[in-house]
């Protein structure tokens, strides 16, 4: 039996970003507990291979969209077809972001007096921009209905510095590695985007938080988990099915009167 207080059972759910490692992670999880679930992506098949994302599609309950999420036009014509198919989202989970991938060009992950203002834009314009962009469309449509709840994915180097210590083990093989600027601007962004849209839509339904994971195990070279894990108060990685649990307090009426709020699922990371 489901508790009603985290009963999500037929309501609905967008998960921008749902390809990717957390997003698909999320959208099943939405979805094993009833959710009708519309993932917007770039991409329209896994990067990540989850059997339940897989059974989820083919079962109906999750819907795949092909959408950028910069493209107001896209995002519009996404949520049509969401409406039209399940009724207006009740959950905006803003996941789909970009970060210096690990081959990024050395001018983008060198030394901070050298990094391309083009490279910043890139990220905030996705990172940011398109959150913007999703909340002005899903949100205002959940703002008219009178009801809905959003969860923009930040992360805890949007909230504290990278501790540029955990890539020295790049730097010691002769790489310039330092974790970039642009992914931690865009994500201090979201903290007070967040806010600001808590307050603008109080009255109106919507509750707008931020969830801050950190740290999602994703087969990192030993170094790196080794460093991560002598300075995480949990001794460890965080295991990407341990998102979820968040996103379904944040999405459920066990949150009613939490809005504004920043959750954090950093293993501890940022209370020493
Ligand atoms: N992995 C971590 O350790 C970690 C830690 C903290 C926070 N986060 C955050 O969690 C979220 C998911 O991260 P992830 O590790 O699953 O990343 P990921 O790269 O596996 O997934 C990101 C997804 O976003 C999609 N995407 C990128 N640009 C897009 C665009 N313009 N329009 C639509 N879709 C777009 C990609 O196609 C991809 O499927 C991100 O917001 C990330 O910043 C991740």
């Amino acid at each position: 039996m489901t508790d009603p207080l985290f009963d999500l059972s037929g309501r609905v759910a967008v998960v921008t970003g749902g390809m990717g490692q957390l997003g698909a992670e999320l959208a099943t999880g939405l979805a094993e507990r009833g959710m009708r679930v519309a993932i917007l992506d770039l991409e329209t098949a896994p990067r990540v291979g989850t059997a339940g994302l897989a059974t989820a599609v083919d079962e109906g309950t999750i819907r795949a969209h092909a959408c950028d999420v910069t493209d107001r036009g896209a995002v519009e014509a996404a949520l049509a077809l969401v409406d039209a198919d399940w009724g207006v989202p009740h959950l905006l989970v803003n996941a789909a972001a970009i970060d210096a991938p690990p081959d990024a060009p050395a001018a983008e992950v060198g030394p901070f007096e050298e990094v391309p203002l083009d490279s910043l834009e890139r990220v905030v314009h996705v990172n940011v921009l398109g959150v913007v962009v999703c909340c002005q469309v899903i949100g205002g449509a959940m703002a008219r209905a009178g009801r809905g709840s959003i969860v923009n994915v930040g992360s805890v180097y949007g909230l504290l510095s990278p501790d540029q210590g955990l890539y020295d083990f790049r730097r010691a093989a002769g790489e310039e590695f330092f974790k970039p600027v642009a992914y931690s601007i865009s994500k201090s962004a979201l903290l007070n985007l967040t806010r600001y849209l808590a307050t603008y839509w109080g009255r109106s339904g919507v509750r707008v938080n931020t969830l801050t994971p950190h740290g999602i195990e994703n087969r990192q070279p030993d170094p790196f988990v080794e460093a991560f894990a002598s300075r995480s108060p949990l001794g460890r990685l965080m295991d990407v099915s341990e998102a979820l649990g968040g996103v379904v307090y944040l999405a459920s009426d066990a949150s009613s009167y939490v809005t504004g709020a920043n959750l954090v699922v950093d293993g501890g990371w940022s209370a020493w």
